[in-house]
């Protein structure tokens, strides 16, 4: 087999996702396989758009992220490069030509990475769909899941559209994502109350290795899986005060988690409690709306259409908001036009 004629440059467009049950410790560190399964609502609104193209004049990888270059031997730019790795060693096993050249890659956010807002689940997305076909590999949606999962564990979610559930299996190729109702199925929106623009300081890659040492993870793992059960039901009935009530207490089973590991990860800003209380005063006033957040310190808040401008000027006026993001179920990944 050879790609001769194959256009040797790709760009992507993937959303990142908001997860309702999260996934929180991994059984196998190197093939990226989770302790638990999850299930998420992609977020069309909150995407990253990346280009590449490999070239047999290129004389080593690059990496641009929102306009800046990447330092080459810098932790960032060492995780794409290894994902690369990861993909031209599949294009090897094929057969394919220039399998071995290096790539131009140039990513771009529609929002702030980093910050608990999962840019690496889209972006390790992207970088996946478009390195696979611009090296010439047709892979199915289930292998794109399964290759972008080694890359992130949020990718393997974001690799499908609409509803999404990752098995979490005991092989790689049983650790997958699957749409279990598409983004039509029902229009639910997600407004993100950015609080901070830094940096958050520990890394989901990080904070993973440290699930185990809550004494409330073992009592977690007991209950995740008719919790995963409850939250596809709630879905599929449309009970949407059942389903923001069961994914407000599994963003604080998470957060307790977070606080009594070891050491203790305590995330939330000033403005992260603002926002909580916020929503919590809503509801009272009728405005259905519920809260949840990853490692970080950004809060996403859930709601229905009819009460959207409500609930973000709400949260616009809060003295501790710095902006609101509004995102709506979002799809699978996009081949763009160059
Ligand atoms: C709290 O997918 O960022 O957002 O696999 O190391 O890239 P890596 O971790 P990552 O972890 C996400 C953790 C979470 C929960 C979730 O999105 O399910």
């Amino acid at each position: 087999m050879n790609n001769k004629n194959v256009s040797r440059k790709s760009t992507v467009k993937a959303s990142s996702d908001i997860a309702l049950i999260k996934y929180w410790g991994k059984k196998d560190e190197v093939l990226r396989l989770p302790e638990n399964g999850s299930v998420s609502i992609k977020l069309d609104g909150l995407d990253t758009v990346t280009s590449v193209e490999f070239g047999k004049d290129f004389k080593s990888d690059e990496l641009s992220i929102d306009g800046k270059n990447i330092e080459i031997n810098s932790i960032e730019a060492k995780r794409v490069i290894k994902h690369l790795d990861r993909i031209r060693g599949l294009a090897k096993e094929k057969g394919l030509v220039g399998y071995n050249q290096f790539a131009k890659v140039v990513s771009k956010n529609s929002f702030p990475k980093s910050t608990g807002l999962s840019s690496s689940g889209s972006g390790m997305t992207a970088l996946t769909y478009a390195a696979a076909k611009a090296i010439g590999l047709e892979l199915s949606e289930k292998e794109l899941s399964i290759l972008s999962r080694q890359a992130s564990g949020t990718a393997c979610r974001c690799a499908v559209g609409g509803f999404v559930e990752w098995l979490d299996g005991d092989t790689s190729d049983t650790s997958y994502s699957k749409t279990i109702f598409k983004k039509d199925y029902w229009d639910i929106r997600d407004i993100v109350a950015v609080v901070d623009y830094g940096k958050k300081k520990i890394s989901s890659t990080e904070g993973h290795t440290t699930a185990g040492s809550s004494v409330f993870f073992e009592i977690r793992q007991k209950n995740i899986k008719q919790k995963i059960e409850d939250v596809k039901k709630f879905i599929e009935k449309k009970d949407f005060s059942s389903l923001g009530s069961l994914v407000e207490a599994e963003c604080l089973e998470f957060h307790s988690i977070l606080l009594t590991s070891n050491p203790p990860l305590v995330l939330w800003y000033p403005g992260t409690m603002q926002v909580i209380q916020e929503v919590q005063k809503m509801r009272t006033e009728g405005i259905e709306c519920y809260f949840t957040i990853n490692t970080g310190f950004n809060v996403h808040v859930l709601t229905l259409p009819e009460f959207e401008k409500q609930v973000q000027k709400r949260l616009s006026n809060l003295s501790l908001v710095k902006e609101t993001l509004v995102a709506k179920v979002g799809g699978k990944p996009e081949y763009l036009k160059e």
